[in-house]
């Protein structure tokens, strides 16, 4: 039996981001997916790969506001899993939707600007994911932050494909523009060293209840 030595922040995210891809598949065995299966597919993965998008950029900063420094460890599979609800969405699209039809896609591609978006940011993305290992870390150096800053830039284009896509602007859309302004905000150096000086002291005890441990949780950042 492979043993995980995943602490409880750990277990949430895993169980968690495993559950929109079962219940779709549930949906999808009991013919719970609407008269328009595919599209329904479409919009589900696509959100799930938003939302968990937008988690993983939440990350760093509760740890900069609230000093949840466990945070910092869910970042990159968070982001891996949007990145893999972002490929079930493509391929959805390519194969579902288009059956792989090259030059239909290469037409739609061209002729609709959101699906072009799409495209662009499900690129970045899958550039961002390639070079997540730490090898890649070891290898680009300073680099690898630089490169690594494109997940706003993935972020922003992907919002702008989400609400192209909408026939009518959501509550989802709204909420996933406000937060990611605010994550982008939060980035501004003079914003951020307001929030890392007032860190609450109740984050060395939400720290340890986090990653299950009792002993103290270091919670200061340069
Ligand atoms: C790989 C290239 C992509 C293609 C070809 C594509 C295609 C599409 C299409 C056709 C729709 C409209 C579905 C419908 O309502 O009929 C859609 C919607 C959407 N896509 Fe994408 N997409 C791509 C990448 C992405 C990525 C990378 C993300 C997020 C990380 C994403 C998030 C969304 C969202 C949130 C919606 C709206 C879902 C809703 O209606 O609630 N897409 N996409």
């Amino acid at each position: 039996m492979p043993k995980f030595k995943f602490n409880r922040l750990q277990w949430v995210v895993h169980l968690g981001s495993i559950i929109p891809l079962l219940v779709l598949v549930w949906d999808a065995f009991s013919n719970n997916l609407t008269v328009n299966p595919i599209q329904e597919i479409t919009q589900r993965t696509g959100r799930t790969a938003i939302i968990w998008l937008v988690l993983s950029l939440a990350c760093t900063p509760l740890n900069i506001i609230f000093g949840l420094r466990p945070f910092n460890q869910v970042r990159r599979p968070l982001g891996l899993y949007s990145a893999f609800y972002a490929t079930l969405h493509f391929i959805t699209f390519l194969i579902l939707d288009y059956g792989f039809n090259l030059n239909l896609i290469w037409q739609t591609i061209i002729e609709k600007p959101y699906i072009l978006l799409g495209v662009t940011g499900f690129l970045i993305l899958t550039l961002l994911t390639f070079t997540s290992t730490k090898k890649s870390m070891q290898k680009l150096g300073k680099k690898w932050n630089q490169l690594h800053r494109l997940v706003y830039l993935a972020a922003i284009i992907l919002l702008l494909h989400f609400f192209m896509a909408l026939k009518f602007i959501n509550a989802l859309a709204i909420a996933i523009a406000i937060i990611l302004a605010s994550l982008l905000l939060i980035r501004i150096p003079i914003i951020r060293k307001f929030f890392i000086k007032r860190q609450p002291a109740w984050s060395r005890p939400v720290n340890n209840f986090l990653t299950g441990r009792k002993k103290k949780t270091i919670t200061i950042q340069k």
